[in-house]
C-alpha cells in the first residue's frame, strides 16, 4: 500500500479544568490509531490544543482575579503530566487563542461572508434578536448563567435552557422570576445584532445531506444526523422543519476572537474551536519550516477527528459546512466514541469517589499501559459507552495481559540465558513452525481491526494467539525438558519459539503498549516500529521484569473517596490569635460597667462618648466606635464590659480611659456591624470577668 498522509485530531478540551478520565480515554483511542498507522509506514500529524474561549472561562478567570489569558495558561501548564503519563504522543499542543487561530477563524469567516453572488452569495446574515442582559454586570447572559423557576414544574433555581427536575426544554425568556446567576440581578430583555451562518440555505442543506449520508460516518451517527434534516428542536422546546441557521456571534464582554469589521462582536466559541485543529497544525508546520498551504493543498491528505458523542452536531454539520463553503478541504471522517462510565455506569463524581482520577492513578504507581490495554479491550468502532470496572480491569490485566502474554517471555528467557548464552535457534520443529505461521497469518486481520478502531477485536485475536502459545508451553513443558541435558536441543527449540512468538505478539500490541514494546525491542533486538518486520530473534538480553501485576490494594486506593479537604475556616473573618497563658489573660482586667451616660460626638460619625461606672466611686470617659449601630439612648443605662486597665489614650475628642468590648467581623464590608457586649442579668458594675 502506498504511503498515506494523515492529519488526526482529538476534540479540543475546554481550558477550564484539568483532564478527566473521559479525555484520557479519547486520547488513548486516537493515540493507538496513530501509532498503528505509523507502524504501517504512513505519515501522521497528530495535534491537539486547548479550547480557550467563551463566557464560562471569562467568568471563571474573573472570579479567580486573573486575566482569561493567564487563566488558560495555568490550565495549559498542567497538561503535560497527563499526556506523558499515559504515553499520549501529540505532535503539537496549541491554543485556540493563538494568533494562528485568530487569523484562520477570521479568514474562514470572511470567505463565508464574501461568497460571490454568482456562487449563491454570502452565507453570513445579520439579524437583531432579543436576549437577556444583566444590568449590573453589563453583559448579555449566556443561557447557563440565567436561572429561575421552571415554567412547567415550578422547580426553583433552574437553568435558562432546561429544567433538571422535570427535564423540560425552554428558552430563558420562559423562566418565571429569572435572575442572573452572576449578580443575582433581574435580567432585562435587550436587543442586539447577531451574526448567523445560514445553515438553512439550500446550498448547505444539499451539501450536508450528501456529506453526512455518503457512508463515511458510523451508521448510528449517520442515522442520528439524518433526523436533523427533517426536524429540529428550538430553544423553546417547539420543533421546526430542517436545519436552522447558526448564531455565531456574541457581544462584548466576551473572551474570544473579534469578528472582522464588527467591533464589539466576537465569534461564539464553537465557531473558532474546530478552527483550532487547523491552527495547531499550522503552528506545527511552521515550527518544522513547512508550508501550511502546500500541506492542505495535497489532495491525498486525509483528515480525521476523534470526538465524543455529545459534539456530533458541531463536527458533522457546522464544521464541514464552514470548511466546504469557505473553499477548504473537509474532513475525511469523524470518529465518534461513547462516554466512559466507572464501575457499572455510575455517573462520575469526584466528591463521591466513583470517578477515576488520572493523576491519582499514576501517583499510585499504576502502570499507564494497564489502562491503555484495558480500554483497548473495551473499545470498538461504535459510539457505545465504555465502562471501567475495577474487577474486570484486574482480570484483564493480571490474567490476560500478564498471565497469558508477558509470562511467555519470562518462562523462556531464563533457560536461554543460562543454558544457551542468550542465543536462539531458528529451527522450531514442526509444531513450533506451525504455531509461528499461525501467528503470522493473523497479522492482516489484526491490522484490519486496528484500522477500523475495533481494538477489542484486535486484543481478542492477540489473546487467542497467546492461548495457543500457552498450550504449546504446557504441552512441551520446558521446565521438565531442562531437567535432562539430553533434551537440550528440544529445550532450545521450544524456548526460541516462545521468544519469537512473544516478539511477534508484542509487535501486535505495540500501538497499545508502546513502552512495553520498547522494552521488548531492547530485550530481543527486533524492531517494534514496523508492523511488517520479518525475521527471527537471534539472541536476547537477560530478562528483566516487563510488567507487574495490579493489586487489589491499588484499585481500592484508586477509588477511595478523597479525604475531604479541610477547608480553612476563619471565624469572624480572621484566624484565632496565637495561644496565650492564663497569666497573660489575667493581665487584662475586664469589668462590668454601667453606661451612665452616652452622647454623640460632634464632628464624628463613628464615635459615641460613654460615661462608665465601674464601681470605683467615680466615672470614666470612654470613646467607642459604635455610632453606626446605636443611638445614645439605646445604650444609656445598660450594662456592658470594659477593659479597665488599658492605658488611657489621648484621642482627637479627648482622653479615653478604657475600652468597651464590642464584636465585629474582620471584613467590615462583607459583614458590616459592631455589637456591644451585654452581660446577663445579675452582673453588677465593678465585677471582674474571669
Ligand atoms: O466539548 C468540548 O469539550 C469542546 N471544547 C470541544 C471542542 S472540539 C473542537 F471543535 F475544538
Ligand atoms: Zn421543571
Amino acid at each position: 500500500m502506498s504511503q498515506r498522509q494523515l492529519f488526526v485530531t482529538t476534540a479540543l478540551p475546554y481550558a477550564n479544568g484539568n483532564f478527566h478520565i473521559g479525555h484520557i480515554m479519547e486520547y488513548i483511542q486516537a493515540d493507538i490509531w496513530v501509532r498503528f498507522q505509523r507502524m504501517q509506514g504512513h505519515k501522521v500529524d497528530f495535534v491537539g490544543a486547548d479550547d480557550t474561549h467563551g463566557a464560562p472561562i471569562m467568568i471563571a478567570a474573573e472570579k479567580a482575579g486573573i486575566t482569561p489569558q493567564q487563566f488558560v495558561a495555568n490550565i495549559a501548564a498542567g497538561r503535560k503530566p497527563y499526556l506523558d503519563g499515559f504515553h499520549i504522543q501529540f505532535d503539537n499542543w496549541h491554543s485556540t487563542d493563538a494568533p494562528e487561530n485568530h487569523e484562520l477563524a477570521r479568514q474562514i469567516y470572511r470567505d463565508l461572508r464574501d461568497i460571490p453572488e454568482v456562487q449563491g452569495g454570502s452565507l453570513i446574515e445579520r439579524r437583531t434578536i432579543d436576549q437577556f442582559f444583566d444590568p449590573e454586570k453589563n453583559m448579555f447572559l449566556p443561557d447557563r448563567f440565567i436561572k429561575g423557576e421552571c415554567p412547567k414544574c415550578h422547580a426553583h433555581d433552574q437553568y435558562g435552557d432546561n429544567c433538571e427536575v422535570c427535564g423540560a426544554v425552554y428558552a430563558p425568556t420562559d423562566l418565571i422570576n429569572p435572575f442572573s446567576a452572576l449578580s443575582g440581578a433581574k435580567p432585562e430583555l435587550k436587543s442586539s445584532e447577531h451574526f448567523f451562518f445560514k445553515l438553512s440555505d439550500p446550498r448547505c442543506v444539499a451539501f450536508l445531506e450528501k456529506w453526512t449520508q455518503d457512508g463515511k460516518l458510523q451508521p448510528e451517527v449517520a442515522n442520528k444526523v439524518k433526523e436533523w434534516f427533517t426536524v429540529r428542536t428550538n430553544p423553546d422546546g417547539t420543533t421546526s422543519e430542517g436545519l436552522g441557521d447558526w448564531d455565531i456571534s456574541r457581544d462584548a464582554p466576551y473572551f474570544g476572537i473579534e469578528i472582522p469589521d464588527a467591533p464589539g462582536k466576537y465569534f461564539y466559541v464553537w465557531l473558532d474551536a474546530p478552527v483550532g485543529y487547523l491552527a495547531s497544525l499550522k503552528n506545527l508546520l511552521d515550527k518544522r519550516g513547512e508550508s501550511y498551504d502546500a500541506y492542505m493543498a495535497n489532495d491525498k491528505l486525509e483528515q480525521y477527528h476523534f470526538i465524543g458523542k455529545d459534539i456530533v452536531t458541531f463536527h458533522t454539520l457546522f464544521w464541514p459546512a464552514m470548511l466546504h463553503f469557505s473553499g477548504r478541504k473537509t474532513p475525511n471522517n469523524v470518529f465518534v466514541h461513547g462516554f466512559l462510565t466507572v464501575n457499572n455506569g455510575e455517573k462520575m463524581s469526584k466528591s463521591r469517589g466513583t470517578g477515576l482520577d488520572p493523576l491519582k492513578y499514576l501517583s499510585l504507581g499504576m502502570n499507564p499501559e494497564w489502562l491503555r490495554y484495558y480500554l483497548a479491550t473495551k473499545l470498538n468502532s461504535k459510539n457505545e459507552d465504555v465502562d471501567f470496572n475495577a474487577e474486570d480491569f484486574m482480570l484483564r490485566v493480571n490474567s490476560d495481559l500478564i498471565g497469558k502474554f508477558v509470562n511467555i517471555a519470562s518462562r523462556a528467557a531464563g533457560f536461554l540465558t543460562k543454558r544457551f548464552e542468550g542465543k536462539l535457534t531458528q529451527s522450531f520443529g514442526e509444531q513450533g513452525t506451525a504455531l509461528l505461521n499461525d501467528i503470522h497469518a493473523a497479522k492482516e486481520s489484526i491490522a484490519q481491526a486496528y484500522d477500523a478502531r475495533e481494538y477489542g477485536k484486535a486484543a481478542r485475536e492477540i489473546m487467542l494467539l497467546a492461548d495457543k502459545v500457552n498450550s504449546y508451553v504446557d504441552q512441551h513443558k520446558p521446565w521438565d525438558l531442562a531437567k535432562d541435558a539430553a533434551n537440550n536441543e528440544a529445550l532450545h527449540q521450544v524456548c526460541s519459539l516462545l521468544i519469537n512468538a512473544f516478539a511477534e505478539l508484542s509487535r501486535y500490541l505495540a500501538p497499545v503498549l508502546p513502552s512495553l514494546a520498547q522494552a521488548v525491542e531492547a530485550f530481543t533486538g527486533t524492531s517494534m516500529q514496523n508492523w511488517n518486520t520479518t525475521g527471527y530473534v537471534a539472541n536476547i538480553q537477560p530478562y528483566q521484569h516487563l510488567m507487574q501485576r495490579v493489586t487489589p490494594e491499588q484499585l481500592e486506593a484508586l477509588f477511595e473517596p478523597p479525604a475531604v479537604a479541610e477547608e480553612k475556616v476563619t471565624p469572624g473573618g480572621e484566624e484565632i490569635a496565637p495561644t496565650i497563658s492564663i497569666d497573660d489573660f489575667a493581665k487584662v482586667d475586664l469589668r462590668i460597667a454601667e453606661i451612665v451616660n452616652c452622647e454623640a460626638v460632634e464632628g464624628s460619625t463613628k464615635l459615641l462618648r460613654l460615661t462608665l461606672d465601674v464601681g470605683e466611686g467615680k466615672t470614666r470617659n470612654v470613646f467607642s466606635g459604635v455610632a453606626s449601630m446605636y443611638k445614645p439612648e439605646d445604650l444609656k443605662g445598660k450594662l456592658t464590659v470594659m477593659v479597665a486597665n488599658l492605658a488611657p489614650r489621648k484621642m482627637k475628642f479627648g482622653v479615653s480611659e478604657g475600652m468597651v468590648l464590642a464584636a465585629s467581623h474582620a471584613d467590615e464590608k462583607a459583614e458590616p456591624g459592631i455589637y456591644v457586649l451585654h452581660p446577663w442579668p445579675g452582673a453588677k458594675p465593678g465585677m471582674r470577668i474571669h
